[in-house]
């Protein structure tokens, strides 16, 4: 088959990449590398930069292509209520090229990634049977694009399936973004001997999910001809975690001695967000191999192999008030 990955040199869509090439598939992708690493990429691949807004990049880069697997986005939930216009425009806007350039090209099934923001502050866990309810612009964007995706596959007949990816964690995933990926910038800092800082009391509640055991799910979406119409929450239900213990968690596997520093809560930050597996165990055939510890160890691991790096805070903050987060107006991460 002939597979289009967008965000390819981002952690999942390099990971997909992968996979689907040790599958034997003839893989192809486009990044605009606003955030992605080429060191990522697998070697030889055919990779495009070019931004999914472009949409007649995006027309000309589609033709042929079986299958699309729509994993660019600027997934920072929690800046996308300073910066709206940005977050969403990587969401929305480009979302919507990519699904057009793929419809006129005929391609057979758009594999979109949503995201557990779609469920904003329901009980959780959360089901993909609930009516989303989003809580910021990204999750909102989100379910937007989801809505739209399924009206447009309607019209034009091109199959679709959607996965609901919750706080995957693992090796090429980027660990010098202040604005997102909590595990790795506790981790960096605790390797530099710096505070992990947490938003809030640190009660809060999350699932992580080790990439290797959900990269085959994502596969299977895109693959599996009977899986069609779909949406899947793609994850583990298992060992929900608060950030003061993520954080504990993370200063064992690194060494660090020290208290972590609190900050004040970011705004419509979800209390309690973990989504049931049972949907992803029934079709897909997913288990939990990883343990949170295990998993911790591992991206340890990649940061160490790597080297600790410095924050790089290369995107807009569009809303300073004085509800912003300091760590971000103030470059204090
Ligand atoms: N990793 C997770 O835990 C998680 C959780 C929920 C949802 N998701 C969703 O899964 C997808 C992949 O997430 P990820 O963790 O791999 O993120 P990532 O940031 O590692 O990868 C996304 C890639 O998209 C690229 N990109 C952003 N905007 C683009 C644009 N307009 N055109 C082209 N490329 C663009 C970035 O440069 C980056 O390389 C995203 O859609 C995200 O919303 C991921």
């Amino acid at each position: 088959m002939k597979i289009y990955i967008t965000g390819i040199a981002g952690f999942l869509g390099s990971h997909l990449a992968k996979r689907l090439i040790n599958l034997g598939h003839e893989v192809s992708g486009n990044d605009s590398m606003i955030q992605g690493e080429l060191d990522n990429l697998p070697g030889n691949i055919n990779f495009h930069k070019i931004d999914c807004c472009n949409y007649d990049e995006m027309s000309r880069n589609l033709k042929d292509i079986d299958i699309v697997y729509h994993c660019a986005a600027t997934a920072h939930e929690g800046l996308s209520v300073f910066s709206p216009n940005f977050i969403t425009k990587n969401i929305y806007q480009a979302s919507i090229s990519v699904i057009t350039a793929s419809i006129i090209n005929k391609v057979k099934r758009f594999v979109f990634c949503s995201s557990m923001a779609r469920y904003g502050n329901q009980k959780s866990p959360f089901t993909e049977d609930m009516a989303p309810k989003p809580e910021d612009p990204y999750g909102i964007a989100k379910v937007a694009v989801e809505d739209t995706l399924k009206l447009l596959c309607e019209v034009h007949s091109m199959d679709y399936n959607i996965a609901v990816p919750h706080n995957i964690v693992g090796p090429n995933q980027k660990y010098d973004d202040p604005f997102r990926n909590v595990m790795s910038i506790f981790i960096n800092r605790n390797l530099q001997n710096k505070p992990s800082i947490i938003y809030g009391d640190g009660n809060q509640t999350r699932c992580f999910s080790y990439i290797d055991d959900v990269i085959f799910c994502l596969e299977k979406l895109a693959l599996e001809k009977k899986i069609s119409k779909e949406i899947i929450n793609i994850g583990p239900d298992e060992e929900t975690i608060t950030i003061n213990e993520l954080s504990k968690l993370i200063s064992n596997e690194t060494g660090y001695n020290g208290e972590p520093i609190y900050v004040p809560a970011r705004p419509q930050e979800v209390r309690e967000a973990s989504c049931s597996s049972n949907k992803a165990r029934k079709l897909l055939d997913y288990k939990t191999k990883t343990s949170l510890k295990e998993s911790v160890k591992l991206t340890a691991d990649y940061i160490r192999s790597k080297g600790t790096r410095n924050f790089i805070y290369n995107l807009p903050v569009e809303i300073r008030s004085d509800i912003t987060p300091e760590t971000w107006t103030k470059k204090t991460i």
